[in-house]
């Protein structure tokens, strides 16, 4: 069981936090006001929540995370954050039009701004559904892993197999840098919506 605060009380943070509640560990939500939750998800301020939690999860906008995170980088010290935020402009329909962070990515940011905090991108490449459901699709999605600390980025697979995620699923790519790729995904995230409506999608690589 592990100690767990999910920042961001949207539909992927309180969808992360029933499923890990449900799969065993405490979890607490982060959010800046008042939330309506399922009874059994506790619910505090950003701070308090990381200053609780051994693993903290990034389900902040991504234009927003650096700014907010910086905030409470003393809370987030020494911990692991796994970072699931895409950080885009918004087009006039207010889906994805541009990356945010072009030459680089949010969680290199992240990463830079907290240097006592080991993070793992992971789980931006799908429709929140997808993330606590893995096997909804046809065919598995791919769980993507970028990260400085191995250690860090075990901890982050084993939250992803308590999500239902096989082994096989995961695919590890490397340090923090090669969080580029899986951000850049977002930027299909408008036609894909366009093309299908409003149906789990996840981005899939076999090989
Ligand atoms: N939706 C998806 O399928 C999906 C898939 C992959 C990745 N993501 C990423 O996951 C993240 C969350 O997405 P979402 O759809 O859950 O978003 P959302 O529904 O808009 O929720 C965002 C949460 O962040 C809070 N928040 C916003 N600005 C804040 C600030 N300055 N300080 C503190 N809290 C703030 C909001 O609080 P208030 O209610 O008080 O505004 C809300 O609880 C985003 O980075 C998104 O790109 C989403």
């Amino acid at each position: 069981m592990t100690t767990i605060a999910v920042l961001g009380a949207g539909r992927v943070g309180l969808n992360l936090a029933t499923a890990l509640h449900s799969a065993g560990h405490t979890v607490t939500v982060g959010a800046r006001g008042p939330v309506e939750a399922p009874a059994q998800i506790a619910i505090a301020s950003l701070s308090e929540a990381a200053a609780g939690a051994d693993i903290i999860i990034n389900a902040l906008p991504g234009n927003v995370s650096v700014a907010v995170l910086s905030s409470i980088a003393e809370e987030l010290a020494g911990k692991v954050l796994i970072d699931i935020a895409n950080a885009t402009e918004r087009g006039p329909d207010g889906l994805p039009s541009e990356l945010l962070y072009p030459a680089g990515s949010l969680a290199e940011e992240l990463q830079q701004a907290l240097p006592r905090t080991r993070v793992v991108k992971t789980l931006n490449t799908m429709l929140y559904t997808v993330m606590t459901a893995p096997q909804s699709l046809p065919h598995p999605a791919t769980a993507f892993l970028s990260g400085n600390d191995g250690q860090a980025k075990q901890s982050a697979t084993a939250l992803l197999t308590d999500l239902g995620w096989a082994s096989e699923w995961i695919l590890d790519l490397g340090d923090i840098t090669t969080a580029r790729a899986p951000e850049a995904f977002t930027l299909l995230t408008a036609p894909l919506l366009k093309a299908f409506g409003f149906t789990p999608f996840a981005l899939t690589v076999s090989h």
